[in-house]
């Protein structure tokens, strides 16, 4: 039988979520403050069943598992309860803005043994995926920094600043690839429309390895850049998720030290080619991987586990960009 699900927050991003579960599990539920979107959904999803009140999804004994779709402020308390109901939970980013709410989560999840998921919806773009095939595979050599590019003119946010809206997607991909949490964690930006919330943020991280990582994160500018640079020793590569077909980019562009020039570095270019990268949509992978957990296959909580890493870096990011 196929995992019955629940999803809290029909809003932008949650109609993807529930378009996707509809097709994956059995939509059983479907929650929001709004009536217009109670409305459009039970329209749109017939089967399911639509509700005001998110304790319809934990009093429901046959639901499986909850998908919180809603903004980030009630992310850990609905996340938090749904656990507390034995539900699985796939969470949308960040699960947290703290670090003790997600190791609470972890913790209650390991000992009801559930699935704790953050959407971290980069970490299953085959793009992504490559570029971690590549770091891991010793193709680019020793990686020597990371860094991330999401930039563009809107959506202007009121209630989450840039590093929380925008930030969490670059942070967990360099954690992925770096493989380690950083030992120094900045984050510098202003806040330049709405009091309080940062519209630019640049971020510095360093890692215990020596290796180093930048974000520019911002609604303020010309330019629509989403986009992840790697630069190892022997090879560097791109990734732009604006390219529609040559998403990845490896580059035979190095330092290179020559035995003739007496310790004095110079530069070598060789070639630029574009691996193959599937056509899957990131989304729909994500669900099936969280589908999947909820059905017994593959370790409950390693997502959680990384997604804890993300909150704790973007705590301290938080904290400096607020002192
Ligand atoms: N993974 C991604 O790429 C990605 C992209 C966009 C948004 N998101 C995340 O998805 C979440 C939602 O973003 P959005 O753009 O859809 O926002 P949105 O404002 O369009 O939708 C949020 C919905 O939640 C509803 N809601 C609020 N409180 C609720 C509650 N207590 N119970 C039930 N419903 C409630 C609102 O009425 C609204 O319809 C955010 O956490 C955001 O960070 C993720």
């Amino acid at each position: 039988m196929r995992p019955r699900v629940g999803v809290a927050g029909l809003g932008h991003w949650g109609r993807n979520l529930v378009r996707n579960f509809d097709e994956l599990a059995e939509l059983r539920l479907l929650c929001d403050v709004s009536s217009e979107l109670r409305e459009s959904f039970s329209v749109r999803y017939p089967n399911a069943r639509v509700t005001e009140r998110y304790d319809d999804l934990l009093e429901d004994p046959e639901l499986d598992a909850v998908v919180v779709a809603t903004p980030v402020p009630t992310h850990y308390d609905l996340a938090r309860r749904a656990l507390a109901a034995g539900k699985h939970v796939f969470v949308e980013k960040p699960p947290a803005v703290r670090a003790d709410e997600m190791e609470e989560m972890v913790a209650l999840a390991e000992s009801n043994g559930l699935v704790l998921m953050p959407g971290h919806l980069l970490l299953y773009h085959p793009a992504v995926r490559k570029l971690k095939e590549l770091v891991d595979g010793g193709e680019l050599g020793e990686v020597l920094c990371v860094y991330g590019n999401r930039q563009n003119l809107g959506i202007i946010r009121k209630e989450e600043n840039a590093l929380l809206s925008l930030g969490v997607h670059d942070l967990s991909v360099i954690l992925y690839l770096v493989g380690e949490e950083p030992s120094e964690a900045w984050a510098h930006g202003n806040a330049f429309l709405n009091p309080g919330v940062e519209d630019v943020v640049f971020c510095y991280l360093r890692f215990p390895s020596g290796k180093i990582a930048h974000m520019h994160l911002s609604w303020l500018d010309p330019h629509k850049m989403r986009k992840i640079t790697v630069v190892g020793k022997e090879k560097m590569v791109v990734f732009d998720d604006m390219e529609l077909e040559r998403k990845v980019t490896v580059y035979e562009k190095a330092p290179w030290l020559p035995a003739e020039t007496y310790g004095e570095w110079q530069t070598r270019t060789g070639d630029i080619f574009s691996p193959k990268i599937p056509n899957d949509e990131p989304l729909r992978l994500e669900c099936q991987h969280f589908l999947r957990l909820v059905e017994g296959d593959g370790d409950p909580l390693a997502a959680a586990r990384d997604g804890l890493a993300v909150v704790r870096t973007l705590e301290q990011l938080q904290a400096s960009l607020t002192s």
